[in-house]
């Protein structure tokens, strides 16, 4: 794990996105796994800009989200399919067949689950995933005690996800219960992912996800297992770290970092 610290939010975005853009430079036929919440929308921003700007073709990339709620459909203004095209499909040349949710709306779940898995599978694996991270420490909908092999299936959100979602949907009243959401394991077997968070109410669980131990309490921590995860955070997601200097070092060395310094 790496960890990355910009002055400002919308400076952790931009790196975020510089990744990305990167990436799909590199590999146009890229498997990308995106995500979604407020944290995302300026990085979602940032690579509509570029695509305008500077030619960023998303033609061949293919996208996988990491989850959907359930039994709200796409074109409802809470899904997450409604979000992803309202800041990034509607905006960039990707071919809308090539993008993936999990179908909430699907009669049969596991069977959701289970092909959700197939075709991720069948197009070779993630190549990067972005993640965010939710106040429970949740990547995904990975709630509390996921297990940490967990594949795609149906989650139950927790009254601290429902609190923290319900603005977005009037309240918590009218908030879905479930989610498919992409196993704690799925996650783990992308070839490289990015988690972003920023402002301080991230501090204290971004604390816990990069120096505490282990848990299937707090999804995030499982990511220390991961072979290439960069943690990009903004000075206030960062204030309860101990080992900062350490961070900011390693940044200023590694060569992976040169043409973005
Ligand atoms: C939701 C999503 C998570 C996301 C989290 C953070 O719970 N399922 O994938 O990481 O929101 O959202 P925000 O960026 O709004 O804090």
């Amino acid at each position: 794990m790496e960890v990355v610290i910009r002055d400002t939010a919308e400076a952790a975005a931009e790196l975020t996105a510089a990744v990305i853009a990167r990436e799909i430079k590199a590999t146009p036929h890229l498997v990308l796994g995106l995500a979604t919440g407020r944290t995302m929308e300026s990085v979602y921003r940032i690579l509509v800009r570029k695509h305008r700007d500077d030619a960023l073709d998303f033609a061949e990339v293919t996208t996988f989200n990491l989850d959907e709620y359930v039994g709200i459909p796409g074109d409802h203004p809470c899904s997450y399919r409604y979000y992803m095209n309202q800041h990034l499909f509607s905006h960039v040349n990707i071919d809308l067949a090539r993008t993936f949710l999990p179908n909430g709306m699907a009669k049969d779940i596991a069977t959701e689950c289970r092909q959700y898995e197939s075709r991720i599978k069948n197009r070779g694996g993630i190549n990067l995933q972005l993640l965010g991270i939710g106040r429970s420490g949740h990547i995904g909908f990975n709630e509390p005690l996921s297990a940490l092999r967990s594949r795609t299936r149906e989650k139950a959100l927790t009254p601290k996800t429902i609190e923290q979602n319900a603005p977005m949907f009037g309240g918590s009243e009218q908030m879905p219960r479930w989610a498919i959401t992409m196993g704690v394991g799925t996650i783990l077997d992308s070839h490289r992912c990015i988690l972003l968070a920023t402002g301080e109410e991230k501090a204290e669980i971004i604390a816990k996800a990069v120096e505490g131990p282990i848990t299937s309490m707090i999804s995030a921590t499982a990511l220390q297992l991961h072979p290439h995860c960069t943690v990009v955070i903004d000075e206030a997601a960062a204030t309860r770290l101990e080992q900062l200097d350490y961070y900011r070092w390693v940044f200023a060395n590694e060569r992976d970092w040169d043409d973005f310094r």
